[in-house]
């Protein structure tokens, strides 16, 4: 059956959940599914904003078709053309032949890239503040380049003033029948996966994000509905939007320190283990602790934008960085990264290659400040180096109190 939610009075969000979903884009792991918002206007004229995976097709069609309640499709906008939110553009088409389709030059060269059927008769070009009339609505269109692909715009309402944002302020996670972030423990609950999706997902585009801050500032905005999770309004929205400003600005939200070492006997896990307890013991709080074996680098990479210090510690292997750490560091310089307090700790047990080459990766990202002296183990940590890791504790101790 159809599963819709009147969000205003004739605005509807018509989208659906994938729980089943293992990893988005088929890297991220999705512990809770993720959402595919899309969403309806009904007025003198019918709008379609965006549609959604091809996962959930058949719950999609449903919903559409009891929106519309017997009536045609008159617009179908096209924010996004991700194949998350462009599986159904062909169906769509197939069911509602009159529509036509919004976007901009991007959005039709794309979808003849991923798609066969011929639009070009139905494409409706939209420029830069743009205005369509629905009849009482009006949808007005903002180009979003790379927040978080090159043909991404943004859909304002205006009589509401409603956003439509496109993947902005979106975040992993289906949605648990409430679709308001206002409706839920958003703090406690669904902040680490909207962190997670944005840095993972949009973290390299933090300049293109302050772009689209910038053209969007003095416009009146009540409701900002995303492609994914929570729709954002009231106190909600400049909750988010405190969020966005430092992660796109590169600015660690909170004082701590993350740890995230590579270790394959233990050893390596040994020092860091005992610098975490030395920083305990300092007073330090809330520290985060990885293997970067084990954990999913997008959960490391999360926590990396939240906090301002990082300790990364890894073992040379063949001769270079230990591979899941290289490629840690290197996804983090890919999503810009700046503005780090960072330590390091090599480890090796006839070459040294760890150290060094953690050292020039970090020292090519921008404004990474290396803190205290980088130990480089041989092997395991002997008591009489104990020194080395109480100084490295009291340099990062100094650097959290600056
Ligand atoms: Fe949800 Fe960039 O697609």
């Amino acid at each position: 059956m159809s599963n819709i939610y009147e969000i205003l009075p004739d605005i509807y969000w018509v989208g659906g959940n994938d729980r089943r979903i293992e990893r988005f884009e088929n890297m991220f792991p999705l512990t809770n599914g993720v959402a595919y918002n899309s969403y309806m206007i009904m007025d003198e004229k019918t709008a379609l904003l965006d549609t959604v995976d091809s996962a959930i097709t058949a719950e999609y069609m449903e919903n559409i078709a009891q929106t519309l309640n017997g009536r045609g499709l008159d617009y179908l906008v096209i924010n996004h053309m991700e194949p998350d939110h462009c599986a159904n553009i062909e169906e769509i088409i197939r069911r509602y032949p009159n529509v036509n389709v919004i976007g901009n030059a991007k959005t039709l060269q794309f979808f003849n890239q991923y798609y066969t059927m011929d639009i070009s008769n139905s494409f409706l070009e939209v420029k830069e503040g743009q205005e369509i009339s629905l009849g009482k609505h009006t949808l007005r269109f903002y180009m979003a380049p790379m927040v978080h692909w090159p043909e991404v715009m943004v859909t304002y309402e205006v009589s509401q003033g409603i956003l439509f944002s496109a993947d902005a302020f979106g975040s992993f996670g289906a949605l648990a029948g409430n679709v308001f972030a206002d409706e839920v423990e958003y703090d406690s609950f669904y902040l680490d996966e909207n962190r997670r999706y944005y840095t993972n997902i949009v973290g390299r585009y933090g300049n293109q994000v302050q772009a689209l801050f910038r053209k969007l500032e003095g416009i009146d905005i009540n409701m900002i509905c995303s492609l994914h999770g929570h729709i954002w309004r009231g106190d909600m929205i400049p909750y988010i939007l405190e969020k966005y400003d430092k992660w796109s600005k590169y600015i660690p939200e909170n004082k701590g320190v993350v740890l995230a070492y590579a270790s394959m006997y233990g050893n390596t896990e040994n020092a860091v283990n005992a610098l975490a307890s030395k920083l305990a013991k300092k007073g330090v709080k809330d520290m985060r602790v990885y293997d970067v074996s084990k954990t999913h680098p997008s959960y490391i990479i999360s926590d990396i934008f939240k906090y301002s210090n990082v300790v990364f510690a890894s073992p040379t292997y063949n001769l270079q960085l230990y591979f899941p750490m290289d490629a840690l560091i290197r996804e983090l310089s890919v999503l810009n990264i700046a503005n780090r307090k960072v330590s390091l700790i090599g480890n090796h047990t006839w070459s040294s290659a760890a150290l060094k080459q953690m050292t020039e990766m970090i020292n090519n990202m921008k404004n990474m400040e290396i803190v205290g002296t980088s130990i480089d183990i041989k092997s395991s940590l002997r008591e009489d180096r104990e020194h080395e890791l109480d100084a490295l504790a009291d340099d990062i101790y100094k650097s959290l109190q600056d």
